[in-house]
């Protein structure tokens, strides 16, 4: 359950019932680490499964940051046969994303690339309508991610929408020789989940971890800034006695290394 969302998850909503009547577009749902993109892309998952959407999905992964079209590799692995149904040229531009042809490296090959996305997501769209959701962008190979937004800023007339999640530019996230793959969405309009109210934390809290005593987890809401994965890490880190107020809490509950 989403708290403190309503507003991030109508624009989302409102995206996809906009693709669904053929008005495609896409969003960049942009934010620091915990402070609920993953969750709000599956809100957006969940709202389109329900409405008969087509869902592809990738993930940035750090280790895969380096390797050319790992994550376009990911995202239509579900519906590659589609390629061969594409022209020729665009078939070949995308093959190469498949290993099944030399990768594409001069500009002209990856015009052609960003254009046979967009056709097969375009293709695929006069089925049902399609969900594409990319998730740590930071971590996208540079080319896939390119691909991406090429065919993302170009979205028109298909029932089509594509969400991206990506931490903000000035966070860590993976950098190629032209700057990091959340540097190549540029142009999109932008989502940027806020920190959560003290009182939308304390009803995570009052789910998550109902049994800290209310003087404690008016201290954890204080201390998470309104990141709901500080939250309920710093909840969880809490020992019983802590979490009843028996014991004192640490000094500063300062947010983890790991936020
Ligand atoms: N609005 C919310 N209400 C309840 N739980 C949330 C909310 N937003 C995020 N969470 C939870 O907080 C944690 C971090 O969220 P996540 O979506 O993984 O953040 P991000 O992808 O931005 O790093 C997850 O356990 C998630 O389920
Ligand atoms: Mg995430």
């Amino acid at each position: 359950m989403l708290f403190g969302r309503d507003q991030e998850v109508s624009t989302l909503t409102r995206l996809l019932d906009e693709a669904r009547e053929g008005r495609g577009s896409a969003l960049v749902v942009r934010g620091p680490a915990g402070i609920g993109k993953t969750a709000l892309l599956g809100a957006t998952a969940g709202y389109a499964e329900a409405r008969g959407f087509t869902t592809l999905r990738a993930t940035g992964i750090e280790s895969e940051a380096g390797l050319p079209f790992a994550a376009l590799q990911m995202l239509l692995a579900p519906v590659r046969d589609r390629i061969e149904a594409l022209p020729a040229p665009q078939a070949d531009a995308l093959r190469g994303a498949f290993g099944l042809a030399e990768p594409v490296g001069s500009d002209d090959a990856r015009f052609l690339l960003g254009l046979g996305l967009l056709t097969l997501l375009g293709d695929l769209a006069e089925e049902a309508p399609v969900l594409c959701l990319v998730d740590d962008t930071q971590w996208v190979d540079g080319p896939s991610a390119a691909a991406l937004a090429f065919a993302a800023r170009r979205l028109r007339a298909e029932r089509v929408a594509v969400v991206f999640a990506a931490r903000g530019a000035d966070e860590d996230g993976a950098r190629d020789e032209d700057g990091s793959a959340a540097q190549r969405l540029t142009g999109l309009p932008t989502l940027a989940p806020t920190a959560l109210a003290p009182d939308q934390a304390a009803a995570i809290l009052a789910e998550h971890a109902p049994d800290l005593a209310a003087a404690v987890r008016a201290r954890v809401v204080a201390d998470s800034s309104g990141n709901p994965l500080a939250l309920k890490e710093l909840a969880s880190a809490l020992d019983q006695p802590q979490r009843t107020g028996s014991a004192p809490l640490p000094p500063a509950l300062a947010a983890p290394d790991a936020v």
